[in-house]
C-alpha cells in the first residue's frame, strides 16, 4: 500500500521531518516547480498537511485536498485555517499550545523594557559616536506601572508573572473572570484601558477578536499610554494605532506583530517611540525544535490512528 502524501506548506526542520517519511511521502510546497499542476494531479492523495497560523491552507488549494484528514499547526495560534471548513469535512487540525508560551512572554518584556528604556535608540547612541557629545534624554520608569494585559490565556498569564517580578500592578481583560487569577479584572479593554499604563495584547487571533484593540481603546489608554502586540496584527486597528501614535494620542508601541506581515507601515519605521521586531515572538533554537517536535508528534499519532497529542479546542 502507498505511504499517505504529507504535503508540507511552510518551512520546517529538515531532520525533524526526516522521521517521518517512515510513515509518510512528504512533498515540499516550496520546492514544487509548477504547485497548481500537482495540486489538480495529486490533491485528492494528499492526506495531512503541515503549515503554520498565518498561511494556513494555499489559495485555491482546499477544493483539490479531498482527501486530506490532518492539518498540523506549526504555531499556537491558527487563525488563518478555516477550523470550521476542517471539521464540517472530518479534517482534524492541531496546534502547538504550551512550548512557545515563556518565550512569547519573554518577548514581551523585551519590548517593554526596550520601549520604556530605549534600548534601540541607546544602542545607536553608543555605536554611532554621539555618546561623547552628550547623554540620551532620560528613560521612563517601569517598576509602578500598571499593566493591562489583553487576554489571560497561557502566555497572558506567564506575561503577567513576569511583569510581578518587575514590581508593577496587572489587570486583565478577557472573555470571564478568572477565579484563580490574583489581579484585577476589567470587563472591556476600554475599562482596562483606561486604568492601565501600558496594554499587552495577549489574545488569539481570528474574527472573534479582530480590532478588539481600536481606536477608542487606543484614547483610554491616553497619551502616556503604552501598547505592546505579541498577538496578532489583525487584533489591534492598525491604522488607528499608527494615527494615535503620530498625534500623540498614545506614547509609544512595541510591536512584534503586524496586520500585513512582513509589510509594516512606512509611517511606523520613521516613528523612534515605537520598537519594531519581525514577529519572532517564538523564534529560538529551543522553542522552535520544541514546536517542530509536536507537529511531529500529532502527524505520526495520525499516522499511527492514534489519539492526537494536541487537537485545536
Ligand atoms: C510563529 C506564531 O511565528 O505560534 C504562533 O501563533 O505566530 C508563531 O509561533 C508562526 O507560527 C511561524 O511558524
Amino acid at each position: 500500500m502507498p505511504k499517505p502524501l504529507l504535503l508540507v506548506i511552510t518551512p520546517f526542520a529538515d531532520d525533524v521531518l526526516q522521521p517521518l517519511e517512515s510513515c509518510c511521502e512528504i512533498v515540499r510546497w516550496r520546492a514544487l516547480p509548477a504547485p497548481s499542476d500537482f495540486l489538480r494531479e495529486r490533491g485528492p492523495q494528499v492526506r495531512a498537511v503541515i503549515t503554520n497560523g498565518l498561511v494556513g491552507l494555499p489559495a485555491g488549494s482546499a477544493e483539490h485536498l479531498t482527501g486530506l484528514e490532518l492539518i498540523a499547526c506549526n504555531g499556537v495560534g491558527y487563525d488563518a485555517i478555516d477550523v470550521a471548513w476542517a471539521r464540517a469535512r472530518g479534517v482534524a487540525v492541531t496546534n502547538t499550545p504550551g512550548v512557545l508560551s515563556a518565550d512569547v512572554a519573554d518577548l514581551a518584556m523585551a519590548l517593554l523594557l526596550a520601549v520604556f528604556r530605549q534600548i534601540p535608540a541607546a544602542d545607536r547612541h553608543v555605536r554611532e559616536g554621539a555618546w561623547a557629545k552628550g547623554p540620551l534624554p532620560l528613560g521612563r520608569r517601569l517598576a509602578g506601572s500598571r499593566i493591562g494585559i489583553v487576554g489571560l490565556g497561557n502566555i497572558g498569564r506567564l506575561i503577567a508573572r513576569r511583569c510581578e517580578a518587575f514590581d508593577t500592578t496587572v489587570g486583565y481583560a478577557g472573555r470571564t473572570r478568572q477565579a484563580d487569577a490574583p489581579y484585577a479584572y476589567f470587563e472591556s479593554p476600554r475599562e482596562l484601558a483606561a486604568w492601565s499604563d501600558v496594554l499587552i495584547a495577549a489574545t488569539p487571533g481570528g474574527a472573534a477578536t479582530r480590532h478588539l484593540v481600536s481606536g477608542e481603546v487606543l484614547d483610554a489608554l491616553g497619551p502616556k499610554g503604552v501598547f505592546i502586540n505579541i498577538a496578532r496584527g489583525s487584533v489591534v486597528d492598525q491604522d488607528a494605532l499608527v494615527e494615535r501614535l503620530a498625534q500623540g494620542g498614545i506614547a509609544a508601541a512595541g510591536l512584534d506583530v503586524f496586520a500585513d506581515e512582513p509589510n509594516v507601515p512606512a509611517a511606523l519605521l520613521a516613528m523612534p517611540q515605537v520598537v519594531l521586531t519581525p514577529h519572532i515572538a517564538s523564534a529560538t533554537h529551543e522553542t522552535r525544535r520544541a514546536m517542530a517536535e509536536l507537529v511531529a508528534a500529532n502527524v505520526q499519532a495520525w499516522a499511527a490512528r492514534q489519539p492526537l497529542p494536541t487537537p485545536v479546542p
